[in-house]
């Protein structure tokens, strides 16, 4: 592409400007050294009309430089359901583009990395739902968003890191089934009186955290410790505050601690720190090779073929979109 083909929708001098928003990460160098790709993506987004959505934890040049939207699992779900572009760049995982494809079934949903997965998402197949099923007859499934399609198409609803709790109790069930993630299970069982029934499933991010870590950091320095409910429960017993990546954002802004220590994804703390300039982020740093496979020149490439546009079988896809709106409804109930 030509310079001046670059420069039509953004120029190198907003590019300047932007950077404001990483010079705590990068120096102007490396930025600078983004410029080409910013700007063929966003040339390209605006040829093919498209969106470009970015989880909390994405690369900073991508959460920075080419989102239009930044979020956690459920404000990005809910951001495709009502997205008027005709395509969507999710710059997350596989089951984050599928939730997106779910609720916006007449977009190209673009997942700009096919080898981006998550491991909760492979600890389970939809036999091990049926077999579950099998094991405890009537009760009902609850199933982590980090799931694939195939998986939520066998469960009664979805839920987020966000509203798992309120998910599982608004079944009216005595006893749920939650599936993958053993240690959210945990974290909503000891917040509810339902009997949660889990499943063996592990993010390979947040197991490592450990309570000893969290504990060693939070006395050297007396941080305000926010941890994702992915974590092992010694991790979760050692945080002043634990919630979904927005939910922490959110804390912050409510807390303005001197200094904070987020237990989660360590891209996250990166891309928020300009929103905080008077937080001084710990970063115990582990990072999701999944989320990291998103690049500028991913998400450029994937915008000039199309590719990977996410398909879903129909026999999978109205289950599966069943057990995702009966999440987002009850969002919508108690917004109201
Ligand atoms: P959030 O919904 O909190 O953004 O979490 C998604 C995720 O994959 C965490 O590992
Ligand atoms: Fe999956 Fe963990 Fe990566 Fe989140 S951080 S996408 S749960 S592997």
């Amino acid at each position: 592409m030509t310079t001046a083909a670059l420069d039509r929708h953004y120029s190198s001098s907003q590019h300047r400007e932007r950077y404001e928003r990483v010079a705590r990460l990068m120096p102007a160098v490396e930025w600078d050294a983004h410029y080409e790709l910013v700007a063929a993506v966003d040339a390209l987004k605006h040829e093919r009309n498209a969106v470009i959505l970015a989880h909390n934890y994405q690369r900073p040049e991508v959460y920075h430089g080419v989102a239009d939207f930044c979020g956690d699992s459920l404000e990005l779900a809910r951001y495709a359901a009502r997205a008027t572009a005709d395509v969507i760049v999710l710059c997350g995982v596989r089951f984050m583009a599928e939730t997106a494809k779910l609720l916006a079934p007449d977009k190209t949903v673009l997942l700009p990395d096919a080898a981006a997965g998550c491991s909760l998402a492979e600890s389970i197949t939809p036999a091990d739902v049926r077999a579950l099923r099998a094991r405890h007859p009537g009760v009902p499934v609850v199933c982590y968003v980090n799931t694939s399609a195939a998986v939520k198409s066998e469960c009664d609803a979805c839920c987020t890191s966000s509203n798992a709790q309120a998910v599982v109790e608004s079944l009216g069930a005595p006893e749920v089934i939650f599936v993958p993630d053993e240690y959210l299970a945990a974290h909503v069982a000891a917040h509810t009186s339902v009997r949660i029934i889990p499943w063996q499933g592990h993010c390979e991010v947040h197991e490592r955290f450990t309570g000893q870590e969290v504990r060693e950091y939070r006395n050297a320095s007396q941080a305000y410790v926010l941890a994702h409910p992915e974590c092992p429960g010694d991790v979760l017993d050692a945080a002043d505050f634990v919630g979904s990546t927005s939910a922490m954002i959110a804390t912050l802004e409510r807390q303005q601690p001197p200094r904070a220590m987020l237990i989660t994804e360590c891209s996250m703390a990166d891309n928020i720190s300009s929103n905080f300039p008077d937080i001084q982020f710990l970063r115990p740093c582990n990072l999701c090779p999944h989320m990291q496979r998103i690049t500028l020149a991913s998400v450029r490439t994937s915008l000039e073929r199309l590719s990977l546009a996410i398909e879903i079988p129909d026999e999978i896809a109205a289950g599966a979109r069943r057990a995702v709106q009966r999440m987002l409804e009850l969002g919508r109930t108690r917004a109201s």
